[in-house]
């Protein structure tokens, strides 16, 4: 069964949150803590209105088991409800026809037989869950199990506990739990909180956990690490390997996953540009970030899983390299993965880095026999050279560092100059590799604008924000600009290619990565 939490702040919103989860997912959790001022009861009814099948899980939840909470002075009240004023919310819910009420175990034993004894007495269906939290850390297994014991013992329906995973061994610990409580014959929802705890949302389910609990398409996330109904729905099927009609998910022999590897994710545009370009390609299947400590498990899980493909970033472009099958001839050269493809259980390891920026940068000028300089000495300098290189061009290396900067060009048998003297050289272009100017930083810049005019294109691979200070400058001095959004849409159509065989919507998904970006310097 998969819930979708309910929890916007207005009467309007919730009610329109319940009529989109009614179509998609199998229960909803109506958050009564993040709601202002709501009638439990009228929640209850317009959810049975809008299905009937639909179960309905009614929770309150205490701030100290929640990550989610929302200012204002009526939240606040709602924070602090007292324990009195909670029983009477449980037990309108009950008589309203709530499927399950979540009471949290900290509510003490006494009040959980209280609302038992109640719906026992007005002849209410309605399943008592008991509940435990820990939004900072995941415990022992042989602590897990005393807590589920105590949750158990209060005469609990199903035992619902999620703590916060910090790493991917907690994930393990719960998946454990489950099969403890499964082995005695219990109900247990259970799941990691966090970006670590991602897998575990996955994996529960088909171990047995009761509830998984997924974002609604375009709703809100009640805890860290939820993925949507979509991915989940087809998550599930994977691992299940049965094929369900409705019309937002796929069988797993249909479905082509794939996945972001990194850390941190969280900020990565990457699954906006290729859900979008999926969605549009008519390719079932999603793209998920997921926040990785655990590289060699995370590999076995795209090989387990059968995901179809992988994005690889910061920090694992190189070390990436040495858990796969086979590497093609640029990545090797180098030294640098950013994209993987599973064909049949074999994994090849490719890089669209460089072939984003030469192909964004072949549409604005040509390459062969002209000078390009190179800003900064990191990877992304390395794909810049690399790339200017094997377009027949000629990089020059300026970077901060000199030891640094010396050891690239070295590489690349190239000439080196120190930032200081970025005055003095003339070339067609300049492309800024370093990470100067980028969001929130976005007055840097680290060519000063008389020396800008030497260039007839300059190029800045940051693309947050779209037009950095160096691409302004730039444009102010009359040089042709290209700014990061082109690349970075460039290396996911390439990915998409090298994935699926096919050529990606360019335009749709810069559009979309464009409309996102505009969003947030807004
Ligand atoms: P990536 O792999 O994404 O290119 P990186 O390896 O961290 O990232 O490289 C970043 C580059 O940006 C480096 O060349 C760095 O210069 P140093 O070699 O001197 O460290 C350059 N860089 C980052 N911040 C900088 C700053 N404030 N001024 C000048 N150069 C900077």
């Amino acid at each position: 069964m998969i819930c979708v939490p309910v929890m916007e702040a207005t009467r309007k919103q919730t009610l329109q949150a319940i009529e989109k989860c009614a179509r998609s997912a199998d229960a909803i959790e109506l958050r009564m803590d993040l709601m202002v001022d709501e009638d439990v009861a009228q929640l209850i009814a317009v959810a049975r209105q809008t299905s009937a099948n639909l179960k309905i899980i009614v929770t309150c939840r205490r701030k100290e088991e929640s990550l989610i909470v929302r200012s204002g002075s009526i939240e606040e009240q709602k924070k602090t409800l007292t324990n009195a004023a909670k029983m009477a919310l449980f037990r309108q819910a009950a008589l309203a026809g709530a499927d399950f009420i979540d009471i949290e175990l900290a509510e003490g034993s006494r009040s959980i037989q209280e609302i038992k004894s109640f719906c026992r007495k007005h002849k209410s269906s309605t399943r008592i869950i008991v509940s435990w939290h820990d939004v900072f850390k995941t415990p022992s297994l042989v602590r897990l199990k005393e807590i589920f014991q105590a949750c158990a013992q209060t005469g609990a329906d199903i035992v619902k506990i999620v703590p916060y995973a910090r790493s991917s061994a907690d994930n393990l610990r719960v998946l454990k739990l489950i099969d403890y409580a499964r082995q005695q014959g219990r109900d247990i929802i259970a799941m990691c909180m966090g970006e670590e705890g991602k897998i575990s949302r996955v994996l529960a389910l088909s171990r047995g956990s009761y509830v998984g609990f997924a974002v609604g398409t375009g709703g809100l996330s009640s805890a860290p690490g939820q993925l949507t109904i979509r991915e989940m729905s087809q998550y599930q099927q994977l691992l299940q390997g049965h094929k369900r009609s409705s019309n937002h998910c796929y069988s797993s022999a249909e479905a082509q996953n794939f996945v972001l590897l990194g850390n941190p994710v969280r900020q990565s545009l990457s699954p906006l540009m290729h859900n979008t370009a999926l969605e549009a390609m008519r390719i079932p299947g999603s793209y998920s970030a997921f926040c990785v400590s655990d590289l060699a498990a995370a590999i076995a899980g795209i090989r387990g899983m059968n995901i179809r493909g992988a994005s690889v970033t910061i920090p694992f472009k190189t070390a990436v390299m040495e858990y796969l099958d086979e590497i093609d001839e640029d990545a090797t050269a180098l030294g640098a993965v950013n994209t993987i493809v599973n064909k049949a259980g074999r994994l090849f390891g490719y890089n669209t880095d460089w072939v984003g920026l030469m192909q964004a940068l072949k549409d604005e000028t040509d390459i062969a026999g002209k000078e390009f300089v190179v800003l900064g000495a990191g990877g992304a300098a390395r794909a810049a050279a690399y790339g200017i290189i094997k377009e027949g061009g000629r990089p020059i290396i300026v970077n901060r560092t000199r030891e640094k900067g010396q050891a690239l060009a070295k590489h690349f048998d190239c000439p080196f100059y120190p930032l200081a003297q970025i005055g003095k050289i003339k070339a067609a272009g300049l492309i800024n590799t370093t990470s100067v100017g980028m969001y929130p930083d976005i007055n840097q810049s680290l060519a000063p604008p008389s020396a800008i005019a030497h260039y007839r294109i300059v190029v800045d691979v940051i693309y947050n924000p779209l037009k950095t200070k160096l691409l302004r400058d730039a444009e102010a001095k009359g040089c042709k600009i290209l700014a990061g959004l082109e690349m970075f849409v460039r290396q996911g159509a390439a990915q998409l290619k090298l994935w699926t065989g096919r050529e990606a919507p360019l335009e749709l998904m810069k559009k979309t990565v464009r409309e996102r970006l505009l969003n947030i310097e807004s």
